[in-house]
């Protein structure tokens, strides 16, 4: 039984372009119908029979076919589909969609669509930190193009960055969003919000040169401030130290220390949404020296005092206390009863839990099971990408803070 549901799926070069194969084979598993445009390019990399065979369609490759152009013309092709996805979507493709170039069957599909598209950048990673490339994702966003990735990692060219194309599972998961959105774009539904998100590890001074920290990313929290940001809201991410890209559409305050977090965070306050995801140190030197301690035999001790409780600080104000306080709870046991826990000590309003013991990987990794916990329900929620973890609970926050206005 076909869902009625159709995307249009533009393949350019790349080799992340197997993933695509990946893609359509997860989709067409969904009943959602999926036809093909692969570009020259596109097609040194993967083969139209195989597209043709995971799709059950015709697989559309020349602007100038006339078998082509008679049964489906190009401007139908976009008009046919519900949605239409470029993935991979190489740097030169999203620069000829920027400037309007249609110069083949695939660009002059994307001209001609009034749909809603979806891009997965896949390039090198110099290729996407270049001004030209960074440049036309911001202009294709403001037009309302949704940029899934790239993703960080290793590269098929022996490089590491920024520039994998994201799993097909994240794809996935944006498609279905899309048509749950009953086909519209991600609703801006928190314009008129404000969010404050910690995010990444605190690093606590035991002398200028040495610190504690601890192995969080910060992959989790920027990616809930991309997704606060992507619905509308106006965003601060206050991050620790990270590799990460600052994202895009969001103000960031770089930050080292627990206290410094503390401070900028109040800086920004209020506001409406406050996310704490931040693995924030427990505790800091107390006076750290000024200068490098030396190793001359003597073990150095080290007088700890507690770092202040953000999360805390923020869930207890009393004057502007923000509509919605959100924590996470990093366990590596008995998850769910430390969070229900955490959340009655801290006193904030949901608590995210995630297992973070080393073999989930969750600690630096790209996917994350978590937990939504309040104070009557637990929502467990399936192993999804840490970007796909930020969209669902973006989509939460928006709900609720729509039910619960006055
Ligand atoms: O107390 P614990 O570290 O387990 O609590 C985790 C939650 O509290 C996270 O949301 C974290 O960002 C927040 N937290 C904080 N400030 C601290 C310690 C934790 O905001 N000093």
């Amino acid at each position: 039984m076909e869902s009625g549901k159709r995307v249009l799926l533009i393949i350019s070069g790349g080799i992340a372009a197997y993933k695509s194969l990946e893609l359509v084979r997860d989709l067409r598993r969904r009943d959602i119908a999926v036809r093909c445009i692969l570009t020259d390019a596109g097609s040194q990399f993967v083969t139209p029979l195989s597209l043709a065979a995971l799709t059950e369609d015709k697989v559309y490759q020349d602007l100038f076919s006339l078998t082509d152009e008679s049964e489906m013309g190009h401007i139908e092709l976009s008009r046919e589909a519900d949605l239409v996805v470029v993935a991979p979507a190489t740097a030169n493709i999203l620069a000829k969609m920027r400037s309007g170039i249609a110069n083949d069957l695939a660009t002059t599909a994307l001209l001609a669509t009034d749909k809603q598209v979806i891009v997965a950048p896949a390039m090198n990673v110099r290729m996407w930190k270049h001004a030209a490339t960074q440049e036309n994702i911001t202009i294709l966003q403001e037009r309302g193009v949704q940029v899934i990735g790239p993703e960080e990692g290793d590269m098929a060219c022996g490089e590491y960055g920024m520039g994998r194309m994201s799993e097909p599972a994240a794809l996935v998961e944006a498609i279905e969003n899309f048509f749950h959105n009953a086909g519209q774009a991600p609703q801006k539904s928190l314009i008129g919000k404000k969010a404050i998100i910690t995010s990444g590890p605190t690093h606590e001074a035991i002398d200028p040169v040495r610190y504690l920290a601890n192995h969080s990313s910060g992959r989790q929290g920027h990616a809930i401030a991309k997704a606060l940001a992507e619905l509308g809201a106006e965003t601060v991410l206050v991050s620790g130290p990270t590799q990460l890209a600052d994202p895009m559409g969001v103000t960031v305050q770089h930050v080292k220390s627990a206290e410094d977090m503390l401070a900028a965070c109040e800086a920004a306050l209020p506001a409406d949404i406050v996310v704490c995801a931040a693995a924030v140190a427990d505790w800091r030197v107390a006076n750290p020296p000024s200068e490098k301690i030396k190793k001359n035999g003597a073990l150095p001790s080290l007088d700890l005092v507690e770092n202040p409780d953000i999360l805390a600080n923020v869930s207890q104000l009393d004057k502007d206390r923000p509509a919605l306080v959100i924590g996470f709870a990093a366990e590596t046991e008995d998850v769910i009863a430390y969070a229900q826990a955490k959340l009655a000590k801290k006193g904030c309003d949901w608590i995210v839990a995630n297992d973070v013991s080393p073999e989930t990987g969750t600690f630096g990794g790209k996917n994350n099971t978590v937990h939504v916990i309040d104070a009557e329900t637990i929502e467990d929620w399936p192993t999804l990408s840490k970007e796909g973890v930020g969209q669902k609970l973006a989509a939460r926050i928006a709900i609720h803070l729509e039910n619960n206005s006055t």
